[in-house]
């Protein structure tokens, strides 16, 4: 099959990319190599992707139009993952998110519109539940109506945006929501990556509630396999998941659905730590901190409607993804 996925340099698109070639689709990775601070990353992921000749890359943003229709002309199947992502950049520059995010999917729902894809794809994020007024474990039919960061509303949006667009134009559109990613080559905004770069600088790191916190934390190979299975089930108008205990997100209007992309990897934070600073040999320094000052406390939710759909359930435990992600990140350091 033929693919365009946006932000095929960024970290989840290139390995989505990679295992979509390695299945032997062609893909059309587009991507504006956007953010400085990981520069020399994303052109050595586009450039590991560039290996394989079925692969073409597009380096442009989402707000060029004209540039975007040109990449997607032949897609089948289109996953649009390129955003200005959370992290702590995020406060600095607002009207990047709104750039990116909003007119950058928008460019790309109308690009969709005339493609005519079997099957569109977005990103979105837990970020969303974040503020609503429920604690874990989220599912997707928990409101999502009053994020608390600029990244989370523009997610939201694209998320509204979406389902007006698969309403008026028939567009079958899955909205993924994710939550933390982790694994190798990963970008700077990682939150593992933040840790393992703490522990070994010797910085403090603000920790909630003594590590005690559960989160959904996903490896990056279960993520990629999730997006594959669920390319393969585009939603159908009128035709809802029949599962025991699972709410189907499916639109009464549209075809399209929300999907929470999570399984068994729920973990407390203290265990994320103890790992680590096993690996490393070397302690984290933790300074406590109030759970009222941070919004994202628990994100943790399960998969059934994931499960349903695919029959899948992401199970990479932290014991083998956490050691792969910092022997990749000690050989990265090395070498740059
Ligand atoms: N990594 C996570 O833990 C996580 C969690 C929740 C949601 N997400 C979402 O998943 C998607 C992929 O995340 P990631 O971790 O790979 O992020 P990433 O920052 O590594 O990759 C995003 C890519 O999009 C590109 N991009 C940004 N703005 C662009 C624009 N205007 N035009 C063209 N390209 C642009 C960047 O250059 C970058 O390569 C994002 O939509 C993100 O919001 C990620």
């Amino acid at each position: 099959m033929r693919f365009l996925i946006t932000g095929s340099a960024g970290f989840i698109g290139f390995h989505l990319a990679r295992r979509l070639l390695a299945d032997g689709h062609t893909v059309v990775g587009f991507d504006g190599m956007t953010d400085p601070r990981d520069a020399a990353l994303k052109a050595e992921r586009h450039e590991i992707l560039r290996r394989v000749d079925r692969f073409r890359a597009v380096e442009a943003r989402l707000e060029d139009i004209a540039a975007l229709t040109e990449a997607a002309a032949e897609a089948q199947v289109i996953v649009h993952l390129a955003a200005r992502a959370g992290g702590p950049a995020s406060l600095e520059d607002l009207r990047a998110y709104v750039d990116s995010n909003l007119i950058g999917t928008f460019n790309l729902l109308e690009v969709a519109r005339t493609v005519r894809p079997r099957h569109l794809l977005l990103a979105s994020t837990s970020a969303v539940y974040d503020g609503a007024a429920v604690t874990g474990p989220f599912l997707e039919g928990a409101p999502t109506d009053l994020p608390v960061s600029l990244y989370a509303a523009t997610k939201k949006a694209t998320e509204a945006l979406s389902h007006s667009h698969a309403h008026l134009f028939g567009i079958p559109t899955t909205c993924l929501r994710f939550f933390t990613v982790y694994g190798p080559r990963a970008g700077p905004d990682s939150a593992l990556l933040r840790l393992v770069d703490a522990v070994l600088a010797g910085r403090p790191i603000a920790v909630s509630g003594k590590g005690e916190l559960r989160r959904d934390v996903l490896y990056v190979d279960d993520l990629v396999e999730a997006i594959v299975r669920l390319i393969g089930r585009p939603p159908v108008a009128g035709v809802p998941v029949e599962a025991e205990g699972v709410v189907d997100t499916l639109s009464p209007s549209a075809p399209w659905r929300v999907v929470n992309i999570a399984g068994d990897t729920a973990i407390r934070l203290a265990e994320v730590f103890a790992a680590i600073e096993a690996l490393l040999g070397r302690r984290l320094e933790k300074r406590l901190r109030h759970l009222a000052s941070t919004p994202i406390d628990e994100t943790c939710t399960d998969g059934r409607l994931l499960e349903a759909l695919t029959g899948y359930r992401p199970s990479t435990p932290v014991e083998v993804g956490i050691p792969e992600f910092v022997g990749w990140y000690l050989g990265h350091r090395r070498c740059g």
